[in-house]
């Protein structure tokens, strides 16, 4: 699944989390395909501004929206702040995620809470009103795990239910937009190496075995096929691994 670039020229992409990580890889690739690029962060203000800085460098405009996605308002309002600043909307890559992982006892009221309102109601209402601003030729592109393909131990409760629904999702989407021609679809990543889940991190080894491949992804290549389904047409309602055979 090679892209070429210049795929997505003229079109405008908001990437939710996208000053570090797999978010921050997608704003990059999708730029290189000749995107223009907003993204989201909460933290990050001066990662999304560096990542801001390297889209511009490729000749493409860029802009970095504080936007908490467990907030309902910031959640729906990124894709007007975002379509405002590039004169338009044409993919939505929704990325922004959090990992709460731990023994199903210990988990409190307010894990779940936050959780479901970034991974799911967060992602539900940005792509409501991406819906409500895209043509045909839209593009909703959703980061799921591969833990909704298969859960390989214990503490993953909240963490797969809350990806899970977006395959619910995903699917929904798929045939409420298709008749508009647009498209919804969902990668699931395997064990990638970001700050999230380090490739040196204390339970990496665990992971990497569980693949077929024997290691951990890089942000880069889920990005390579997020920049695919951006630049596909005739694919929708469907779910990508990207995880090394984890689900093999
Ligand atoms: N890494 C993996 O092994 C792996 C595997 C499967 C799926 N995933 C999924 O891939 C996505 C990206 O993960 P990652 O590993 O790249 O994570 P990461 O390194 O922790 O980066 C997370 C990104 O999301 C942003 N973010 C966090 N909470 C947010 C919120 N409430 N509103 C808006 N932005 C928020 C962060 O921004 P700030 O820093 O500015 O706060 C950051 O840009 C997530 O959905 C994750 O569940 C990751």
């Amino acid at each position: 699944m090679t892209t070429t670039y210049g795929t997505l020229h003229g079109k405008a992409a908001l990437v939710t989390g996208g000053s570090r990580g797999i978010g921050a890889a997608t704003a990059l690739r999708l730029a290189r395909e000749g995107a223009d690029v907003a993204l989201t962060y909460v933290n990050g203000k001066e990662a999304a501004e560096e990542v801001v800085r390297r889209i511009e460098a490729l000749g493409r405009r860029a802009v970095a929206l504080r936007a908490d996605a467990a907030d309902a308002d910031e959640a729906a309002g990124a894709v007007e702040r975002a379509a405002e600043a590039l004169g338009g909307l044409d993919v939505l890559v929704n990325n922004a995620g959090v990992g709460v992982l731990g023994p199903l006892e210990g988990l409190t009221l307010a894990d779940v809470d936050r959780v479901l309102a970034v991974n799911v109601r967060g992602v539900f209402l940005t792509s409501q009103a991406a819906a409500g601003r895209m043509r045909a030729g839209g593009r909703i592109i959703t980061i799921g795990t591969c833990m909704s393909q298969r859960v390989p131990g214990p503490g993953g409760t909240l963490y797969a239910t809350s990806k899970s629904a977006l395959i619910g999702l995903t699917k929904a989407l798929a045939r409420e937009l298709g008749g508009r021609g647009i498209t919804a679809n969902i990668v699931h990543p395997g064990p990638t190496d970001t700050d999230m889940n380090p490739a040196d991190g204390p339970y990496a080894e665990d992971q990497a075995a569980m693949t077929a491949l024997g290691r951990f992804g890089t942000a880069q290549e889920v990005a390579e096929t997020v920049a695919h389904l951006a630049g596909a047409g005739y694919v929708t309602g469907a779910e990508f691994a990207v995880d090394g055979g984890h689900a093999a």
